[in-house]
């Protein structure tokens, strides 16, 4: 199903094993309730995938996905997952990209785009994080980061499924920090991607394109973060780890 907005996703990171998501979960969708229009994503730990698909059976307004995949489809790799095995657990989505398996483990540009092919390859929709450091920030290299995060990946995969790629903008510097970008931040950030993804793509794939904002999302600041123009969804961390946070996130409640 093609995604929608807004668009809530859930990076859970390592964190909940099995049992933890199932009694997240059990938690959770009493509270969630469908809202109109809107894609809700979760992204559990590769071991709790199975658990989580078996405890959102039947529910249409719940959608999970794979946190990483290894660049290549099977072979000897070990304590790797390939995109080609998430979809038995019901996985539909994958992410790419995200800072912290750039910065831990090495994952450069085209890695990145060759992670891209592999989730396309599989059925999966992907989503690919971008964002810069503080240090390139305050360097005055937002634009320049992004572009080269952005052309580097989309240049990897072919020119027909790049329409149907969803990025999340997300700042290292808010990601764990409680230090959120602004509305305004965001705002600038994602106009900035948004032109880099014309220019690898054109102008309408890039004005259609779903851009998530991510790092210290919470309740609180959901209404603020959505409200900022070129701000489709959000991509949580911290806060989806808790069910009324999350479903709270999810409704959109200030
Ligand atoms: P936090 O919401 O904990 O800052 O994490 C953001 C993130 O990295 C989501 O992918």
């Amino acid at each position: 199903m093609a995604p929608t907005r807004p668009l809530f996703a859930a990076n859970w990171k390592m964190h909940k094993d099995p049992v933890e998501t199932r009694e997240f979960l059990d938690a959770f969708l009493t509270r969630h309730g469908a809202r109109d229009g809107a894609t809700v994503v979760f992204f559990p730990p590769a071991i709790s995938l199975q658990a989580f698909g078996e405890s959102v059976a039947g529910r249409a307004d719940v959608e999970f996905g794979v946190q990483d995949v290894h660049e290549e489809t099977h072979g000897a790799h070990t304590g790797a997952i390939s995109a080609s095995m998430a979809p038995a657990t019901g996985a539909t989505w994958g992410l790419a990209g995200h800072s912290e398996r750039r910065t831990e483990f090495g994952d450069d540009d085209a890695t990145v785009g060759a992670k891209l092919s592999r989730l396309f390859e599989a059925g999966l929709q992907p989503i690919l994080c971008v964002g810069e450091t503080l240090e390139e920030r305050e360097a005055g290299r937002l634009e320049e980061v992004l572009r080269r995060q952005v052309t580097g990946a989309l240049d990897s995969i072919g020119a027909a499924r790049r329409e149907d790629l969803v990025y999340a903008y997300e700042p290292v510097w808010a990601i764990g920090t409680g230090r959120t970008a602004t509305p305004a931040d965001a705002a600038e950030a994602h106009a900035i991607a948004r032109r880099c993804i014309a220019d690898s793509t054109n102008e309408q794939d890039a004005a259609n394109a779903i851009l998530l904002y991510g790092g210290s999302v919470k309740p609180s600041n959901i209404d603020d973060l959505l409200a900022a123009e070129g701000v489709d969804g959000v991509l949580v961390g911290g806060a989806s780890l808790e069910p009324a946070s999350f479903a709270a996130i999810c409704a959109g409640e200030g």
